[in-house]
Order: structure tokens, then sequence, then C-alpha cells
């Protein structure tokens, strides 16, 4: 099992400011907060979590927190009071919460609906109920940083790669997905509107995975891989390279922006970048290697995406027990991302101190081993919630 050191920086310090996360239930949310936890910050800090009560809230958050291996004494050591029930769906709850959101010195925003699917509630979620909490976040006085987590992908088709840091994005419709067209929207709205918002944009690229703990957290996005390599087909090329990063160096560099006292920017890439990412040939090994097979190597074959529908005849032999229709919409969304074959350029993170990214080979032993008795399909349903 592979054990990657990357050198956390910027956590020592005798300041002990009060981090608000918000999805700590979530894949990065969790990796944020186990970070922190890990750091000896429990006691600062506080979740926002959809529940029907602070119990409740917290029961759901020591489930998460147990996925991504926080000790039982530190989930144990967590209380009712770190609570705030909220929904971003429905933000009436604000306005009782404001006097303990006044309290807060440091946010980060990691809640959104994280889905390629038409779902009727990403608007509302990641662009109305997200600006609102932003919009009583910048009324305190006591906030000094709003560390926003958006995606790299919201940057749209078309961008010369490594594509860099920009605060420009094409038009909703020029989007691939109405989930990168929301992302965009906000960082537009935050910035735009909220000029007192002490604001820091984090885009992270893709997170496939836990450099020690592998898919235990989730399998968000891995299963794209299994599934190309069971079906010995996907539409890139074995050369093009793929931007993927690690959760826990992903949850590192949230962590170091919401604390590090001075930033160079506000906008930031956390992305593996030209010298962290892995080709797909390069990946296909790696897997080989570690599920003790053989990889795809010649047997590869690039299909155009229009074409995906032809794979299907495969799909009961080689993916297992899964909805044809599903796994083929499945293939289409995220071809659309991969075929972008973009890598995110990383250099303004590296600036800020931060140790290069872990590459995905050095970790994906990990990611096999923690899938070895779970079906493709079981982990596809990860992002298709
Ligand atoms: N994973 C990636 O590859 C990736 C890449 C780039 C950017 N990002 C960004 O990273 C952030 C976190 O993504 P993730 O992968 O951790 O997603 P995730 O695992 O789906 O977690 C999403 C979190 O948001 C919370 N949430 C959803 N709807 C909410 C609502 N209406 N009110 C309050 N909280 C709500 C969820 O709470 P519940 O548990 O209650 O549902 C959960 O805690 C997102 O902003 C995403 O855009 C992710």
């Amino acid at each position: 099992m592979s054990v990657i050191s990357y050198n956390p920086v910027f956590l020592s310090g005798d300041d002990q400011p009060v981090i608000l996360i918000t999805g700590a239930t979530g894949f990065l949310g969790g990796a944020v907060a186990a970070q922190l936890i890990a750091a000896g910050r429990g006691a600062t800090l506080r979740f926002l979590v959809r529940a029907q009560n602070p119990a409740n809230g917290l029961q759901r958050l020591a489930e998460n927190l147990r996925g991504h291996d926080v000790p039982a004494k530190d989930i144990e050591a967590l209380n009712d009071s770190q609570i705030i029930c909220g929904d971003l769906l429905d933000t009436s709850w604000l306005t009782a919460a404001t006097p303990q959101l006044m309290l807060i010195d440091r946010v980060i925003n990691c809640a959104a609906v994280a889905s390629f699917s038409k779902n009727p509630t990403i608007w509302p979620v990641n662009v109305e109920g997200t600006f609102r909490l932003a919009e009583v976040m910048s009324r305190s006085t006591r906030l000094t940083r709003f560390v926003h987590v958006g995606t790299a992908m919201s940057c749209g088709p078309q961008r010369a790669s490594p594509v860099r840091e920009s605060w420009e994005f094409p038009a909703a419709q020029d989007q691939l997905v109405d989930y990168t067209a929301s992302k965009a929207e906000i960082e537009r709205r935050l910035r735009q509107e909220l000029p007192q918002l002490p604001l820091v944009v984090a885009r992270p690229s893709i997170v496939v995975g836990h450099t020690s703990l592998g898919c235990k957290p989730s399998a968000s996005i891995f299963w794209v891989f299994r599934m190309g390599f069971a079906l010995e087909s996907f539409t890139c090329g074995m050369d093009e390279h793929i931007d993927v990063i690690p959760a826990d160096y992903c949850a590192e560099a949230l962590v170091n922006l919401a604390l590090k006292p001075e930033l160079a920017y506000d906008l930031y890439h956390i992305s593996a970048g030209v010298q962290g990412a892995c080709t797909y040939g390069e990946i296909d090994h790696a897997y080989a290697l570690a599920s003790d097979s053989q990889p795809v190597g010649e047997r590869y074959q690039r299909v155009d995406p229009d074409n995906l529908k032809d794979l299907a005849v495969r799909f009961k032999e080689r993916v297992g027990a899964a909805n044809p229709r599903l796994v083929l919409r499945a293939l289409r969304l995220y071809s659309g991302f991969a075929d972008l074959n973009y890598l995110f350029d990383n250099s303004r993170l590296l600036e800020e101190g931060m140790s290069a990214p872990p590459r995905f080979t050095d970790y994906l032993d990990a990611c096999v081993d923690s899938s070895k008795d779970v079906s493709i399909a079981s982990q596809m349903q990860c992002d298709f919630k």
C-alpha cells in the first residue's frame, strides 16, 4: 500500500481561528475536516450540516469522518454545539444562525451539488443558496477568509492547455453541464456582488481517491478508470495526460489557503499540473500492477464519443450487473470532460509553498485495494446520487 508524504505546510502557528466547514458530510469537506482534526484543531471547527437537529447532524458528520479514518476518540470529542443545521436549498435558517456565523474567522465552503446529471437543485443550491450564505458572511467584522471551492472545469471548453487561472468564463450555454455553469456563475456573483467578502477561490481539477485510504472515503470518478480498463476502450488516447489529485492533497491545499496569513492571489488551481499529471497509458500500467493483471496496452481501442453506444454489447460481461442506459450516460458525461484533455497550471499554489502533488500512479494501488470487493456499478452510484 502506498504511503506518500507531500510535506504539509502552514499548519503550524499559534492562532486557532474558528473555521466553518460546509459540505463536511461529503468527500472533500470530510477530508478537510479530517486534516484539521488531525492537526489538533477539532474544537475550533464548526460544521454546516443538513440535518433535523444538531445531534442528527453530528451523527451524519461522524459517519463520514469514520470513512476518512478519523480516530474514534477525536470523533467523540466533537459535540452538538459545533453543528449548524442548514440546507442551502432553503436558507430560511440563516436568520436564526447569523449570531453563530458572526463568530466564524474562516470559511472553507465545500458544500455543493457536485453532479454532472440534470439535477433541478444544482442552480438553487450552488448559486442562490451559496450566495445567500456568503452574503451573510460578508457582513461579518470577524471573518478574514472565505475559501470557496470551485471547479477547474468551469473554465469551459476550447481553452489552451495547460489552463491558467482566469476569472473569465464562457456563457452558461457553452458549458458542458449545468454543474460547471453553476460553479462559474457563483464565482462571478461572489466576486462582483460581494466586494467586502474576503474571498479566495480554489478550483480543484479531478479528485480521485486518497493517498492511503484509496477509495474508502469515496469512489467518485475512480469507477470511470475501472470501466475504461474493463471495456478496454474509452474516448481518450493512451498518451493523453489526465489531471488527477488525491482528496488529502486537495484538502491540505484548502486548509493552507484558509490559514496562510497572506496570499499572493485570490484564485488558485489545486491540480496535478504539467509535472504531476499521468498519461492514460501510465495509469493502465499502474492499475495492472496493482490488480495483478496485464495492462490493456495494445488491446486498447480508442472510441469516438459518438460511438460509445457500440461498447454496450460488452457492458454485461465486463462491467457486471448495471443498468446499461446509466452506464452509457455516465460514459458520455465523463468522456466529455476527458476529451477536453486539459491540464491545469498549478504554479500559483506551488508559489505559496505548497508541495507538488503525488501522481495518481503513486497511490493508485490504494484505490485498487480498497475497491477489491466493490462492483464498478456500485462505485458509479457515488456520482449519480
Ligand atoms: N470531487 C471532485 O472531483 C471535485 C473536483 C472539483 C471541484 N469539486 C468541488 O468540491 C466541492 C465538494 O465536492 P465533493 O466531491 O466533496 O462532493 P460531495 O461528496 O457530493 O459532497 C457535497 C457536500 O455538499 C453538501 N450539500 C449538498 N447539497 C447541499 C445543500 N442543499 N445544503 C447544504 N449542503 C449541501 C453535501 O451534504 P449532504 O451530505 O447533506 O448531501 C455534502 O456534504 C464541490 O464544491 C465541488 O464542486 C469537487
